[in-house]
């Protein structure tokens, strides 16, 4: 599929997931390509006046960076009691709605976000869609930079590829927005995800890993039909 053709649904399916926002609402900003679509909507609804008095809660740099320049007032999780609603990408969904998420380093965050919403909108496009969970992405793991060495040995032990990710330019690895790093580990397929989750964050110096089970309520998809994008 064309690069296009996705960013496409990405829009699509991120203004659909902002078209169901209300006014008043305390809304969860997830982070990756697919929600900036996402938080650019809701921008533009509050600039029109569609959209009232919603405050966001960013799930990262990036999602504060894109709701400031939106116009999104901010708060934080100490200044309030629940969030209304999440909006936040996924890397892979599976038919249970279990998905690996943290393409963007962001999943520690996004994790604590999203299970706080009452209302939590996956927004993907039809790519990400997969039968068995790790099957086309490994699953990221944020570690802290003490512990790298010997997670990784963990994860081996539990029959994982994991490799360090590193920035764009190759020179250094990638530090999360709480100063940490990201082990990609490569699994093959990962068939029992609940349990998984917790084995993962057992290991000492894991902060958490990209396996989200049972927390999303709502999967909105992208797809290309007859040419067009339609969620
Ligand atoms: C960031 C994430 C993103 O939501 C995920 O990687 C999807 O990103 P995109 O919408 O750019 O495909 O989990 O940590």
């Amino acid at each position: 599929m064309s690069e296009d053709a996705v960013k496409a649904m990405k829009q699509q399916v991120g203004i659909a997931a902002a078209q169901r926002v209300q006014s008043g609402s305390i809304v969860g900003l997830g982070t990756g390509s697919t929600t900036a679509f996402a938080i650019e909507h809701l921008g533009d609804r509050l600039k029109s006046g569609d959209l009232k008095d919603i405050k966001g809660i960013p799930t990262s740099f990036q999602a504060s960076v894109l709701a400031k320049k939106y116009g999104i007032p901010l708060v934080t999780l100490d200044d309030v009691e629940k969030i209304d609603i999440a909006i936040d990408g996924a890397d892979e969904v599976d038919p249970n709605k279990v998905l690996i998420k943290g393409g963007g380093a962001a999943h520690t965050r996004e994790k604590i976000v999203d299970s706080l919403a009452d209302v939590f909108i996956v927004v993907v496009d039809s790519t990400k869609l997969v039968e068995t969970l790790g099957s086309t992405f490994p699953l990221p793991v944020e570690v802290l930079p003490v512990a790298v060495s010997p997670v990784t040995r963990a994860l081996e032990a539990l029959g994982g590829k994991p490799e360090l990710r590193m920035g764009v330019k190759k020179d250094g690895p990638v530090i999360t927005d709480q100063g940490n790093m990201i082990l990609d580990v490569t699994f093959g397929s990962i068939p029992n995800p609940a349990e998984f989750e917790k084995t993962l964050n057992n290991i000492p110096g894991v902060l958490d890993n990209g396996l989200f089970v049972g927390l999303a309520d709502v999967v909105l998809v992208g797809e290309i039909k007859e040419g067009q994008p339609i969620v």
